[in-house]
C-alpha cells in the first residue's frame, strides 16, 4: 500500500477523528505513556513561563498530556486535520493553550526563530513525507538549550517487536478501523510503522539534524519495544549543531 500523505491524510485524519478519542482510550497504556512522555521533557517549574509546540496535537491528548505535565507552560498546538482539531478545541482548556491549523511543513514561514523552549511529537513523525526537513525546522524554532521529545511507533529491531506490531494489527487494530469506517487509516498506521525508522534509526536521525544528548527511552505494556520516547536538545550555544 502507498502511505497516505498531504491532503489525502488530512482527509482520512478528519473522517478519522469522529472515533479517535474512543479508539485511543481503548488501548491500554495510551494517555498514560503520552504523560510519560511529555514527563521526559524535563521541563522545570511546572512549565513556569515557558513555550511548549505540541506538533500534530491531533483531538487533543499530547495537549493534556503535556498540561499535566507542565500545567504553568504556554502550549501551542499544531495540526493539519481541520477534523482532528475541532475535537480538540470542542475540549475545555485553561488559559495559554490554543491551537493552530496548519501542516508542519508551512510553519518555517509562519513562527520566528528560537519560539519555542520546547517540542513535543506524539505519533507524528512516521506521518510525514520529509522527517529531516522537519527536524531541521524543530532545531531552528527551539531556543538554545531547547528540549525535543518525540513519541512514536518504532520498532526496536527484533523479530518479535516486528511480529507483535503484526499481531496488534491484524487481530486489533485493524478490525477497529474497518468499523469505524477508516480502514485506509489504520493500513497506513499499520504500514507506516513498517516502514518507518527503527528506534535506533531514528536516535541516528536525530543526532544528524544537529540534537545533542539524544536518549531513546522505552515504553511498558504491549509497547515494549514497539513505542519508544526520544528526547534530545539544541546546543546551549546560538547557532552551533551537536
Ligand atoms: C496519530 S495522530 C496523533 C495525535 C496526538 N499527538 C496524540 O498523541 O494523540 C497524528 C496527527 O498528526 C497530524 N499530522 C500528520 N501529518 C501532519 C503534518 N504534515 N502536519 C501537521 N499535522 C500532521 C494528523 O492530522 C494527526 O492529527
Amino acid at each position: 500500500m502507498t502511505l497516505l500523505r498531504g491532503d489525502a491524510l488530512s482527509e482520512a485524519f478528519d473522517h478519522g477523528s469522529t472515533a479517535y478519542d474512543r479508539l485511543v482510550s481503548a488501548s491500554p497504556g495510551y494517555h498514560a505513556h503520552l504523560r510519560r512522555s511529555a514527563r521526559r521533557l524535563g521541563l522545570p517549574e511546572e512549565g513556569r513561563g515557558l513555550r511548549v509546540l505540541d506538533l500534530g496535537c491531533g483531538t487533543g491528548a499530547s495537549t493534556a498530556a503535556l498540561l499535566a505535565a507542565a500545567p504553568r507552560a504556554r502550549i501551542t498546538g499544531v495540526d493539519a486535520s481541520a477534523g482532528m482539531l475541532d475535537r480538540a478545541t470542542a475540549k475545555s482548556w485553561p488559559q495559554g493553550v490554543d491551537f493552530v491549523h496548519l501542516p508542519v511543513e508551512e510553519l518555517a514561514g509562519r513562527l520566528e526563530a528560537g519560539s519555542f523552549d520546547a517540542v513535543f511529537a506524539g505519533y507524528l513523525f512516521r506521518n510525514l513525507t520529509d522527517p529531516d526537513e522537519a527536524l531541521d525546522m524543530l532545531h531552528g524554532l527551539l531556543v538554545p538549550g531547547g528540549r525535543l521529545a518525540v513519541h512514536e511507533y518504532t520498532l526496536g529491531g527484533s523479530p518479535v517487536h516486528r511480529a507483535v506490531w503484526s499481531a496488534v494489527c491484524s487481530l486489533i487494530i485493524q478490525p477497529a478501523g474497518r468499523l469505524t469506517g477508516d480502514a485506509g487509516l489504520y493500513r497506513h498506521l499499520r504500514d507506516s510503522v513498517t516502514r518507518f525508522d527503527t528506534a535506533p534509526a531514528f536516535a541516528q536521525r536525530l543526532r544528524r539534524a544537529g540534537f545533542a544528548d539524544v536518549r531513546v527511552l522505552p515504553l511498558p505494556g504491549w509497547q515494549t519495544g514497539i513505542t519508544h520516547t526520544f528526547v534530545g536538545r539544541t546546543a546551549a550555544v546560538p547557532g552551533v549543531r551537536a
